[in-house]
């Protein structure tokens, strides 16, 4: 190496803003998500920006303490309000977080490698953010615009899966006015499903808004609860059959997307009746179980990765997804939903299924910025 371009220091970490915390309703699950993720990166090669995201959708500094922002006596913290704003440049080559106060002379945060979005949910999962980072022209991690908003809206998930042959259940999809204007119609189609059937939000997450109905008396109460979430609601029928779940894992340098071991989620609160609800998946441990790696034959394990890593093709996902099955008592895999981005605390199944197949937390979160750094921006 010629000696002008010998390096005068150490070269600089890679700095990854975390971003978390956001509009939807899982804002808590993405700070309790963002604590894990900031105990556990590893801070020799990344220097890390925490970023979090108010209720209201203003981005602020966050306090780089992964125990403040864990889930402590069932609460989930807020990212607090605050004086000051983020601001991300959208200009093409300029990727320095500026930070905005009142009064005051805008000054630089930090220039940013890449970011990693820790949200759930619509403003953060769905794409709408993602779109944000691309016409920032800033590297990011997971889906892009389309996946994101495909994984996120259950009705056009669906149409993907179908579209491309893979197995999924019965539903049919009540839009706004439907359910005033036409609900004769509506009540044939659902009756159509057969009972019990499963009424939720088309783009909603972590159950939020989610109802079992087993008799069509209780249909416009579960309707109206997941209108509360979302105006475009799914009846699903339901499958019977084991929750079986796949973490899936971005291919480097163009290779196939990974999948790991299968875990299994079984609801043993009777009064669930089967659905694995918020509470059950955040705050009441007591109230499911998860076995990972899920006890299943080979042949299962192989048809379930084969499953999950063909729906993460279908939707276009990249870096990271989960992948939620249905494995019926005659053995057919039925996809329930893809989420781009799934829970992601240390005890979250997508990392835990990671760790059952001899991927620890600290280097999954490392692959993860590592596939992000070397896709490109733009189109690819
Ligand atoms: N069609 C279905 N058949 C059987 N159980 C279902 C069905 N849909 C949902 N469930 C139950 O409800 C839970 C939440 O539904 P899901 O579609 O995964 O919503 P979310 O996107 O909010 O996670 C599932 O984990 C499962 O326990
Ligand atoms: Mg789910």
């Amino acid at each position: 190496m010629p000696q002008h371009m010998e390096p005068t220091s150490a070269p600089r970490r890679t700095r990854v803003v975390v971003l978390f915390g956001g509009r939807s309703g899982e804002h808590g699950i993405s700070v309790a998500t963002a604590g894990g993720v900031l105990g556990a990166i590893d801070r020799t090669r990344y220097e890390v920006v925490p970023v979090g995201i108010t209720q209201k959708g203003q981005w602020v500094i966050a306090a780089d303490e992964p125990e403040r922002w864990a889930i402590t006596d069932g609460r989930a913290p807020q990212v607090p309000e605050s004086a000051g704003e983020v601001v991300l440049p959208l200009t093409v080559g300029v990727s320095t977080l500026r930070v905005l106060e009142p009064g005051q002379v805008p000054s630089a945060l930090a220039d940013v490698d890449v970011v990693l979005p820790l949200l759930h949910g619509p403003y953060g999962e769905d794409g709408t953010l993602q779109g944000l980072l691309e016409l920032a022209d800033v590297r990011y991690v997971g889906s892009g615009v389309l996946a994101s908003a495909v994984g996120m809206d259950k009705q056009f998930m669906k149409l993907v899966l179908a579209g491309q042959g893979l197995p999924i259940g019965e539903y049919t999809v009540i839009r706004p006015g439907d359910w005033d204007r036409r609900r004769a119609d509506v009540l044939r189609a659902v009756e159509a499903l057969g009972l019990p059937v499963f009424v939720k939000p088309a783009r909603a997450g972590s159950s939020l808004g989610v109802t079992r109905v087993d008799s069509l008396d209780d249909l416009p109460a579960a309707v109206e609860e997941a209108r509360r979430h979302d105006p475009k609601v799914m009846v699903e029928a339901g499958v019977e059959g084991r929750e079986i779940e796949c973490s899936v894992l971005g291919g480097r340098g163009g290779a196939r997307a990974r999948a790991s071991l299968p875990g299994e989620i079984r609801v043993t609160d009777e009064s669930k009746h089967g659905v694995y609800d918020y509470e059950a998946k955040y705050f009441d441990e007591s109230k499911a179980e998860l076995t990972c790696p899920a006890d299943l034959p080979d042949h299962l394990v192989k048809e379930v990765q084969e499953v999950a890593v063909r729906t993460f093709e279908a939707v276009d996902a990249e870096g990271l997804a989960r992948v939620d099955v249905f494995v019926t008592p005659d053995e057919r895999v039925v996809v329930n939903e893809i989420n781009t981005m799934p829970g992601f605390t240390r005890f979250s199944m997508y990392p835990r299924m990671w760790e059952a197949s001899g991927v620890s937390y600290p280097e999954l979160i490392d692959e993860l910025v590592q596939l992000a750094l070397e896709r490109p921006t733009g189109l690819r």
